[in-house]
């Protein structure tokens, strides 16, 4: 049955054989066989027969088509969170504070004042073939470039000619990363006005942590890869993706080879010191991953199993969240101050939340970084938000995220009950509006919305199509669930504490978590018309997190007995949130200049999306209680003793 699924795979919609051998597939088959001792491997594979190229590229056009015809029609039922505030407006003029690093002085990642006035952003006029066309910019997979010496000599061009200009230009490398540097770590402020030189709020800017963090990359990698390509006169430049969430091809998941010495033509640009060597290829990146396991010499996985954890991870952090909170993150409105354990929820401010996406792209940064070298504390440079645009790399991650940003809004629903709800991007005001400013290929700077980054095609870019690896995790099944995982009683395990003092601390903890049937009013608040479309979650509140510490929860659901290797595949297993550092404050040594006790803490939202994992289950009503297992992997540095604060666990609808 494996085998037939092989050839079947192995050609395309002309029936011509496609690229990577059909012996990777053989072999990815026969590793998933080993890899699970039991369970559903018939069932796997058939699923596997069902995803040919041509299928699932037919599937994937069929559902475009119909999103254009549908787009009145569901425009009035999108999952809209009307949060009724103002949206977050931020430039890099004006203030801009140092930011912290636990090894050495405070950073400034300030960016130069532009030569002109800031401009508006127009989309870029695309160019068309003679037939009326579109020539889009194609990103494609860094482990195909990685045999393109053509386009990596292109590539490494483009970076060395960014690494020659000069500091003061906001093109140059090194104005470059400290756009990520500043953004992502509260060195500017909110604007209580639209345009760069409103005035300030004083409430610290931060685009992570809420559902500005599609967007803004995206924008960000925009501009990046437009100055690259002016840099070397080649308006088709496309910067390359990182395909790690791809475990069909045998070198997908790997660090691309690309950014490595030996490479045959000239590549020195690409690479970077601050690097993990124990992640070099040959290793896969594990999206299970956890650096204090490792560190323990506790995480032996076979690379068949890492394949197998990782479709696993994807299924749960992009296929199971169906809702725009669940995938892109909560909302981030102006005057929230996300980057501090000051958030006042009772005066309607709201935490930071990651969305799925963003919690499996920290994996990624984590791995990639010097996590575990008391050399390097900062865990640079992917592992820290403040370092992690210093490593070229980095682009070619966020590639990745970007692009599967754009196949999560092609995904049917098949999640919810109705199993017909559109997945799509949040559209009210506060999302669409929210204002940033970068600079361009002829250094102006450009103010740029929300609203202008909904639309790669807009953007005059595209991906290679790899729906045959996508799919493997987009129609991916755990393993069916454990008798025992069934019947479990979940009153023998304690609720959370009604005073807000509960703890995730080094070894798992479990709480009994009541659950309520969705209401007219839950859908209507969403916009919604069916409760059938509702997306059920498990919500961590207020969560209590260091800002220099890695953190990592996995989630199972009824399976109290679960720890730190329990395996990823297990049908009980729903999510995973990861947090790295960033925007950090000296927690041995208090003696930043901002640090009082509330700033060297963040507190966020964590949702864990359990439709499919509650189906599973055999749990069909809304009356039946479940046992909530929290694992934490981390932190790096906590005393047994110490653990996370959360105020509650609660049953949420989106
Ligand atoms: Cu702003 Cu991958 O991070």
């Amino acid at each position: 049955m494996c085998r037939r699924a092989v050839v079947h795979h192995a050609h395309n919609s002309d029936g011509q054989p496609q690229r990577g051998a059909s012996h990777d597939r053989q072999q990815f088959c026969t590793d998933i066989m080993e890899a699970r001792s039991a369970g559903s491997v018939s069932k796997f594979m058939l699923e596997r027969k069902s995803l040919g190229g041509v299928s699932a590229m037919m599937i994937r056009r069929q559902i475009m088509w119909a999103a254009s015809v549908c787009a009145i029609v569901l425009c009035m039922q999108v999952s809209i969170q009307s949060v009724g505030a103002e949206p977050v407006l931020a430039s890099s003029l004006g203030s801009c504070k140092p930011v912290p690093v636990l090894k050495g002085a405070p950073l400034h990642c300030c960016l130069p004042e532009p030569k002109r006035a800031p401009i508006r952003f127009k989309f870029p006029r695309i160019p068309r073939t003679s037939s009326g066309r579109p020539i889009l910019r194609e990103r494609k997979p860094a482990h195909v470039l990685s045999k393109d010496p053509e386009y990596v000599r292109k590539y490494n061009l483009a970076y060395e000619r960014m690494k020659a200009l000069p500091d003061t230009d906001p093109r140059s490398f090194y104005s470059q990363w400290r756009v990520h540097c500043s953004f992502c770590n509260e060195a500017f402020q909110q604007r209580k006005t639209p345009g760069p030189l409103g005035p300030e709020t004083g409430v610290l800017l931060q685009v992570h942590y809420s559902w500005t963090f599609l967007p803004w990359h995206r924008m960000y990698l925009y501009y990046h890869e437009r100055i690259l390509a002016s840099l070397i006169n080649d308006p088709t430049f496309a910067l390359p993706f990182w395909n790690w969430d791809n475990q069909l091809d045998k070198d997908a998941a790997k660090m691309p080879a690309m950014f490595f010495p030996d490479f045959g033509v000239p590549n020195a640009a690409l690479f970077d010191e601050f690097r993990n060597s124990n992640h070099f290829p040959p290793k896969i990146l594990y999206l299970g991953y956890n650096s204090k396991l490792e560190a323990e010499g506790q995480q032996n996985l076979t690379d068949q199993q890492i394949k197998y954890e990782n479709l696993c991870v994807m299924y749960n952090q992009v296929t199971t969240k169906v809702s725009a909170r669940d995938f892109l993150g909560g909302p981030y409105v102006v005057g929230t101050d996300n980057s501090a354990a000051t958030v006042n929820v009772s005066a309607g401010e709201v935490p930071g939340e990651s969305g799925g996406m963003e919690s499996v792209h920290n994996v990624a940064h984590e791995w990639t970084g010097l996590i575990n070298d008391p050399d390097h504390p900062d865990n640079e440079d992917m592992g820290n938000f403040i370092f992690a645009a210093r490593d070229p790399i980095f682009y070619t991650h966020h590639s990745n995220v970007d692009r599967l940003w754009d196949v999560w809004k092609t995904l049917p629903d098949k999640i919810t009950k109705s199993g017909h709800r559109k997945r799509m991007d949040y559209n009210s005001r506060d999302f669409l509006d929210s204002e940033f400013t970068f600079f361009d290929e002829n250094q102006d700077m450009v103010i740029v919305k929300v609203r202008d980054s909904l639309n790669s095609a807009k953007l005059g870019v595209k991906y290679t199509d790899v729906s045959e690896s996508d799919n493997l995790w987009i129609n991916y099944e755990p393993m069916p669930a454990q008798e025992s995982s069934k019947t479990c009683n979940a009153s023998d395990y304690p609720k959370p504490s009604p005073h807000g003092d509960n703890y995730i601390g080094t070894d798992p903890v479990s709480f009994k978590l009541d659950r309520r049937a969705p209401t007219n009013k839950d859908c209507q608040e969403k916009g919604l018309s069916n409760v059938d479309e509702l997306q059920e979650n498990v919500v961590l509140e207020k969560v209590k997190i260091p800002h220099a510490d890695y953190a990592r929860f996995d989630m199972f659901i009824n399976y109290p007995a679960a720890h730190r290797q329990s395996h990823l595949y297990m049908a009980e297993y729903v999510g995973t949130f990861t947090h790295l550092p960033s925007g950090m404050v000296d927690m041995s040594n208090s003696v930043s200049e901002t640090s009082s006790e509330s700033e060297k803490y963040r507190i966020v939202t964590i949702r864990y999306s359990v439709n499919a994992a509650l189906k599973r289950l055999g749990i069909t009503d809304y009356n039946t209680d479940i046992v909530v297992t929290i694992v934490s992997k981390g932190k790096r540095n906590s005393s047994p003793k110490s653990g996370f604060e959360f105020s509650d666990l609660k049953q949420d609808f989106q």
